[in-house]
Order: C-alpha cells, then structure tokens, then sequence
C-alpha cells in the first residue's frame, strides 16, 4: 500500500499497464489476527478482501455465487431473438469471462465514474461494457458501448467512498446492482486479477488519490479555453476564413476553427489536398492575423497505397500492426484499404510524432484524433491481429491511449507549446496527455441532457477537459435546441460546435437574428468567465463537477443529474428540455445569490428559477470570487484588463497567471494571487510570483 492509502488486489504476476503513472510505495502494516491496518485503512485479505475505512466496512467480497438472470428455454431464445429482442446478456457464451470480481453492494451505495458511460449521474442498475466502439446510433440510457473505456467508478454510501480501478485493457463488462441489487461486479475478457482500491471519506478525496495513480490533467494552452468553430468539413480556405470573418462582423467570439478529414488528399494522413488548400501556410497565417487558431483531424488508418510516402515509411518501419503470420493487417477506414499504426511500440510512436511536424510546420495548432477506437469499416478487427504490447484483443482499449501518447510527445517536440489533443477514444490516465470529446451526438434534446451528465462522470473519471458537440452532431438541430446548448457549452471545459455532413448548417450565424442573439449571449458569457474557468484548469479538480464533489454530505444531490458546478463556487441549471423558461433548481445549504441578479437565497430547498430563452440560470455561492475578463472580448488574446467578482460571504479562491502557452508554469513562471473573503471584506496576496501580473485587482460586489 502506498503513503497515499491505495491498496493493490493482484495475483502477483501482472506488470500495472499504460494507465498507472505512478509506482506505489508500500509502507509495513500493523498486523492483528488476520488484520492489516495503515493509519485509518484496514484490510482483511482472508474476510473478502474486507476494506475499512475509519472503521467502517467499505468494500467487500461478496460472499456466495452472482444469481444471473440469463436461463431462458431455447424456444424463446429463438423467438426472442427472431424480432431482435434477445438481451445481450441471453446470447450463447455472452458469460464467459476469464477474469471476473464480485463485490457487496450496501443498499444506500450510489455508482460514479466509469468516463463517458450514457444514462444518469448514478450509475446504479445499469451495466456497461468498455470496448472502445464507433456506433453512430443514437445513444440512449442503457447504451453499453462508447468510444472510451475508463475503468474507474467510484461507490459512496454512508460508510465513505471507494474508487475501484481495474488495470485490465482487456474487454470488459461492469454490473453495477442491474443483475441483482445486493452485488455489483466486473469481468474481464483475459489477462489477469489486477485492481486498485482507493478509499476515501467522500469521492473529492478518492479522485484525488486516484490522480496520483494515473496522472495530473494537463493544463491546456489558454486559447483552448475559448469557443472553437467545426464542421465536417470546411472545404477551402475561402469557406474557413469566410466563417471566422462572419462571426468576427456579428461580434460572436472564437479561438479555433477544426478542419476535418477533407483537408487531406484523399483521406491519406499528413497530406494536404492541394487543389483545395493550395496553401496551408497562408491560411493559418491569415486565421492568426485574425487570432484564430487551426486544429486538424488526423486518424490513425494509414492508406495501403504503395508510393504513398507515410505507407511507405510505415512499412519499411515495420510500423503497422500485423496478422498472425506476419503480413500488414488490412482494415478500411475513410481512405478504403487503411493499415494501423502500432502506437504501443515506442519506435513507431516517435515516427508518428515525428510526422506531426508536417501539420506544425504549417502553422497548426491542434490535433484531433479520431476514429482511433481504432473504428475499423470492415467489422471487428480479428483478436488476434498482433501488436508489440499484445494482441488486439488485449491492447483495442488502450490503442487511443497510445495514439494520443505519441501525439502528445510529437507535438511537444515539434512546437515546444502545451500540446492541445482533442480525442475519441481514451482508458484511464489518457488525462495525462488528451482532452476528449463524447464522439457522434445527435442534435436530440435527449443528448443534450446527456452531455452534461457524460461531462460530470468524465470528470469524476479523472478525465476533466470535455465536452460534446455543441447543437449535437447527427441530425438537424432546432434553433431552440441550439440556444439551449451554447448555454451548457459556455460552462464545458471545452466548448466546440461540430456538426455532421448532410445536417443543416450550425454556426450560430446561419439561424434567425433571435436565435443569433440569444447564442451570443452564451459566448460573451463564455469569455467573461474564461479568467474563472482557466484558474479552474490549474486546480487538480474537475472544471464541470457534479453537485456530490462539492455536497458530498447532502443526499439530495447524490443522484442530482440535471445541475453542475463550474468549480466549487458556480452552480448551473441548464434548460435542457424544450418550452421551458423557468426551473426547479436544488440549492444546497448555505447561503447562495443569483448571479445575473444578486437576489440571496437560503439553501437547503428547490426554488423556482426564471430561466429566459436567452440565459442559463446561475447561482454564486456565498464567498464566491469569480476573476472575469471586461469589456466583450472576441478571443483570449483579447482578454486585457479583469477584476474579481465578489459576493460576500467566507470563501477564496486562487487565481493565476502565466504565459498561456508554454509548459514553463511547471518550473515556476507562475503568478499566484490568493484572494479571501470574510463577509465584505476581502485580502489580496501574491502567494507566488514567478510571472509578471498585478498584486491586486479591482473588486466588483455582486450582492
Ligand atoms: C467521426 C467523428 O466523430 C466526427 O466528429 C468527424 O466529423 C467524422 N469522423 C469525420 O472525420
């Protein structure tokens, strides 16, 4: 066990994988009668693994056999599945696991985590599977698979918390009370027993522990902070900069701009389509004269195109993943015929890296890796394709993971910034090198109000810098929906619009003057907060959280799936449903004011919240300090003079300053200026000051 009081379950033989960052340190227990105890930690390994937290039972085996559900007579099978009703779980086979732990599930226990899972904030009565998958459909509550596999949850109850990590890339299937309400439990496809247990008083202090077994969130470059225009795809540079000048004449701010696989000469990776971008130089040169940055999709199938100079290289490198006897395995992705890197080897991730210099050198900022599940369109790539750490079967989980490691190590060389990587498919500790977005949405109010609880549960997976597409992906969205949208968008870590071919034009200047407007409420909200939410950025916690980290003792937010916090001192009620201008919203205890309005209210009780078309209802809590831009500025780089908005109370906050772009802040080219409230009086201190900045700023009160 380590200082940090994490506890290691192995059969002995497993080497930790990609996920875990950190060699744990063990330190000698006290040992009496079968009972391991560090400090407030016991452990009884020959009681079920028995974990106690300051005396109370946390965590146990469960002690008798699972009961499935899964005997049908085989008539009904049949007839089951002749209408494609068949449950998954019925199919020959579908419960045969190698490797599979049963636990005890207290009856006032509640389940978080497990990254971008669909369904509520509370995973409980719902199982999932981690197989990293492209399915385009529309993904409703009980969807089993998505792009990423996070396996990592957290069950908190009223004897404390307790993270369960599985270090195992292999597939695998969580139960969490669906089969029976006294048990949770996971399975595994192969390898090894091989899990962490992280107790804690309440899931702030597990997720914490949990970050120092698998990495620290990267800070992004300041810029990445600020709203982000896509589409699939922006044809020529005529249509991009068209898009850029348009917002900057409507006055709706923007930082980035994404160019999709249709920059590419035909979908082959690190190329450009010079017909259609005949200088890709130029263009970033005139999107920065217009402080707009470029990120481009780059996926991981390579096209078999002999002459074809990276397939070339790929080849001669012995780069690809292969089949069984040695031959390049052949998959399809957007270019037809595609081979896939074989990102766990380290030679093929620094020539990967090295390639990345080809998008650097011509002035992009960005990289968003897609389709690297890796999707493949000729059904599932076979087990049994080799790769340098396994077989596919054993690294699919973890090939994302990979990708976004030697995009991370690529871009950090080529141009020196924070690498921005904007990802797919991720596992857990993927925080170390990307930010993630939730994959093909549609533009449904059903995934609007899923977003928002895909972001809290990534968060609480340890993966904070999120977000989905703004006004969703597939299908056309509604003016309304849109609004509505920017809303929870202005508050996401990070704040895209992207939509699919074929759906009605997005860019909130393609709808009706109204419904323009009441967007550009949503970005100037955006900005003015952007001071706010890059402090956020620097603290190791969550940008967008759930109500249970900061209200972890009020049981009234424990299932609360429709309201976030922006750090600990902003609460959101997003609308998420359409025709409605007014909400229930749950305010803890304590004291809260409205932050348009500095109306105080008591907690402790709903209340009923105006919540006009164009506004998101936002609540300050007592003590809060918000440092936010003035003026309207229309990119980061604009942000020039801030101040700090106060309402009063006891609280503080951190509020930082450093080049936005480099990762020198990690060596101390860091301001910090701690400011503390008590009532209405408020102290300003320099706690740190390697990086040029004031020693005060002006105080707003806002009540
Ligand atoms: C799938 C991605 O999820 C989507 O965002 C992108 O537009 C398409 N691939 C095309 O590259």
């Amino acid at each position: 066990m380590p200082v940090s009081g994490i506890i290691r379950v192995t059969d002995g033989k497993h080497k930790p994988s990609c996920m875990i960052s950190a060699k744990l340190r063990s330190r000698a227990p006290k040992v009496d009668s079968g009972r391991l105890t560090w400090g407030n930690i016991s452990v009884e390994p020959e009681n079920g693994m028995a974990l106690y937290y300051n005396g109370k039972l946390l965590c146990r085996d469960y002690p008798a056999p699972r009961r499935p559900r899964t005997s049908l007579p085989p008539e009904e099978v049949a007839q089951l599945m002749s209408e494609g009703h068949l449950p998954a779980e019925f199919l020959p086979g579908a419960d045969q696991w190698a490797v599979e732990v049963v636990k005890e599930l207290a009856p006032d226990a509640h389940i978080y985590g497990l990254g971008d899972k669909t369904g509520f904030l509370d995973k409980r009565h719902y199982a999932y599977e981690n197989w990293n998958t492209d399915d385009p459909a529309p993904q409703c509550d009980n969807f089993q698979r998505l792009y990423k596999s996070i396996n990592f949850f957290m069950v908190y109850s009223s004897a404390g918390c307790c993270g369960i990590l599985a270090d195992n890339t292999f597939r695998t299937r969580f139960d969490f009370g669906k089969e029976q309400d006294d048990y949770y439990f996971w399975s595994h496809d192969g390898g090894q027993l091989d899990y962490y247990l992280i107790p804690g008083k309440e899931p702030k202090e597990v997720l914490a522990k949990y970050l120092t077994l698998t990495g620290k969130n990267k800070l992004q470059q300041k810029w990445v902070y600020g709203f982000h225009q896509s589409r699939w795809s922006y044809y020529t540079p005529r249509e991009v900069l068209e898009t850029v000048d348009t917002m900057r004449e409507n006055r709706l701010p923007l930082d980035g701009v994404f160019l999709d696989i249709d920059y590419m000469q035909n979908f082959r990776v690190f190329t450009f389509n010079r017909d259609r971008f005949p200088d890709p130089k130029g263009l970033m040169k005139a999107l920065g004269e217009r402080n707009v940055k470029v990120t481009c999709s780059n996926d991981p199938g390579v096209k078999i195109d002999p002459g074809y100079y990276v397939y070339d290289e790929g080849v001669a490198g012995e780069h690809f993943a292969k089949n069984p006897d040695g031959s390049v395995y052949e998959g399809a992705v957007w270019p037809g015929p595609a081979a896939f890197p074989d990102f766990t080897r380290r030679e093929t991730r620094s020539w990967w890296g090295e390639k990345l210099r080809f998008l650097t050198d011509a002035g992009v900022r960005g990289v968003w890796n897609d389709m690297n599940e890796p999707a493949n369109f000729t059904g599932p790539i076979p087990d049994d394709v080799r790769f340098a750490a396994g077989s596919h079967k054993e690294v699919h989980n973890i090939y994302g993971h990979f990708m976004g490691q030697a995009t991370y190590e690529g871009l950090l060389a080529a141009d020196g910034r924070r690498p921005f990587i904007l990802t797919r498919a991720c596992c857990a500790g993927s925080q170390r090198y990307c930010a993630a977005w939730t994959g093909d949405n549609h533009s449904i109010w059903a995934h609007l109000q899923l977003s928002l609880t895909q972001m809290m549960n990534q968060g609480l997976s340890g993966l904070y810098m999120t977000g989905a597409d703004v006004g969703g992906f597939g299908s056309d969205t509604t003016p309304e929906l849109l609004v509505r949208w920017c809303q929870l968008g202005a508050i996401s870590p990070f704040f895209r619009i992207h939509y699919a071919k074929g759906t009605r034009n997005q860019e909130v200047f393609s709808f009706d003057k109204a419904t323009m407007d009441a967007c550009r409420v949503s970005l100037d909200l955006r900005y003015h907060l952007l001071p706010y939410i890059y402090d956020l950025a620097h603290a190791d916690m969550p940008i967008l959280r759930p109500l249970v980290l900061e209200f972890p003792e009020d049981e009234h937010v424990w299932t609360l799936t429709d309201q976030c916090m922006l750090g600990p001192s902003l609460m959101a009620a997003p609308v998420m449903t359409p025709g409605v201008t007014a909400r229930a919203v749950y305010l803890p205890k304590g004291v809260w004011y409205d932050y348009y309005t500095g109306r105080r209210y008591t907690g402790g009780k709903y209340i009923l919240a105006e919540a006009p078309l164009e506004r998101i209802p936002l609540f300050a809590r007592a003590g809060a300090v918000i440092p936010v831009s003035q003026g309207k500025p229309q990119s980061v780089e604009e942000i020039r003079s801030e101040v700090l908005e106060v309402f009063p109370g006891k609280g503080s906050h951190v509020h930082y300053y450093d080049d936005g772009e480099t990762l020198a802040y990690e060596t101390g080219l860091l301001r910090s200026l701690k400011v503390s409230v008590s009532g209405r009086t408020v102290q300003q201190t320099v706690t740190r000051d390697g990086y040029p900045g004031p020693d005060s700023l002006e105080v707003i009160w806002k009540a």
